[in-house]
């Protein structure tokens, strides 16, 4: 049984093992079940991650899965809580606690994440829920020269510092997740200056406010071009500068990264992971916590029929080894089907 903070930030990514990241909100998972015309009830939301955490490629290549409040507290069809159905994984269940973003300063593009008010309460209750780790998400978008501004960078990673002493304190491991979005027309070289500010500050106050940083784990986004830039990077090149960006800003004690696929093509996302780890040469696991680039073809399989429930599991399952292989080193084209 693992148990210290240490203990379970290890053993979520141990042996090439990531994070299936299965907590969209009340909100986003109804615009995925919108895009295959399904309707987002409490049911069909049971069952549609009921079939994931049942997939047998659970025990092999997911250590941790992040679940929304309602989801730690779900059934599955036969009684058996979903949080159970992930332990007999040998998964460990884990969960959302920011409370989503709001504008900052009336901003109408930069946010500040809340969720602050009563997270220890919070973190309380979920500690005996059995949740065994956290994640709050922090977003920082990059526009033009002046976005993002230094007041949104500061605030959004004290809170996320804030946040992970509040949940260690409570026994669970804090996922930091400060996702620089991939949306716009900037170069890989912007996206690197802004990643590689919002990380240098995020573990300035991690350290500042003593967060035990082998008790956490790290949720960023790679290093690539803005989805509207006339240039895209290859893949070699989202590699070494992420490997270059982290390896610059973020303590040699986190004991693993672990991607977020923030809108890539399931593909890249595993290309860009496996990369990375081909290169090597970094002290930190390097592994995923993806959503989309997990769930997008099991998603489509599904189509809300039981009847494609084997299909569903068969394409998540797939992915989720690539991305196992890719979390080794161990990935190329030639695997994909
Ligand atoms: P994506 O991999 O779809 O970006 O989701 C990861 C996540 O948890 C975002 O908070």
């Amino acid at each position: 049984m693992v148990k210290t903070l240490e203990e379970i930030a290890n053993y979520i990514v141990a042996d090439g093992k990531g994070i299936l990241a299965a907590d969209e909100s009340t909100g986003t998972i109804k615009k995925r079940f919108d895009s295959i015309n399904v309707e987002s009830t409490e049911d069909n939301r049971r069952d549609y991650r009921e079939m994931l955490f049942r997939a047998s490629s659970m025990s092999e290549a997911i250590g941790g899965v992040i679940l929304f409040d309602e989801t730690l507290r779900q059934s599955a069809a036969n009684g058996d809580l979903l949080r159970e159905v992930i332990s007999n994984q040998k998964s460990l269940p884990g969960i959302k606690v920011d409370q989503g973003v709001s504008p900052l300063n009336d901003s109408d593009k930069e946010t500040a994440t809340k969720g602050l008010d009563g997270l220890d309460e919070r973190c309380q209750e979920y500690d005996t829920l059995g949740a065994r780790f956290t994640k709050w998400r922090a977003v920082i978008t990059i526009s033009g020269n002046d976005i993002p501004t230094n007041e949104c960078i500061d605030q959004n990673m004290e809170s996320l510092a804030d946040y992970a002493l509040i949940a260690q304190k409570n026994n669970m491991v804090p996922i930091v997740e400060p996702e620089v979005i991939m949306d716009g027309d900037h170069s890989i070289d912007r996206c690197f200056d802004v990643s590689k500010k919002t990380l240098s500050k995020l573990y300035d106050f991690l350290d500042k406010k003593d967060v035990n940083i082998r008790g956490t784990l790290l949720k960023p986004n790679m290093v690539v071009s803005g989805t509207t830039n006339a240039i895209q990077a290859p893949i070699e090149e989202v590699a070494e500068k992420t490997l270059e960006c982290l390896k610059s800003s973020i303590s040699n004690d986190t004991p693993g990264v672990v991607f977020l696929s923030g809108g890539q093509s399931d593909i890249d996302a595993t290309a860009h992971l496996d990369a990375m780890n081909k290169i090597g040469g970094f002290p930190w696991k390097l592994s995923f916590s993806y959503g989309r680039a997990l769930q997008q073809a099991a998603l489509k399989s599904w189509q809300g029929k039981p009847e494609n429930t084997v299909a569903a599991q068969e394409a998540f399952n797939h992915r989720a080894i690539m991305n196992k292989k890719a979390a080794l080193g161990e990935w190329s084209m030639s695997l994909e089907k």
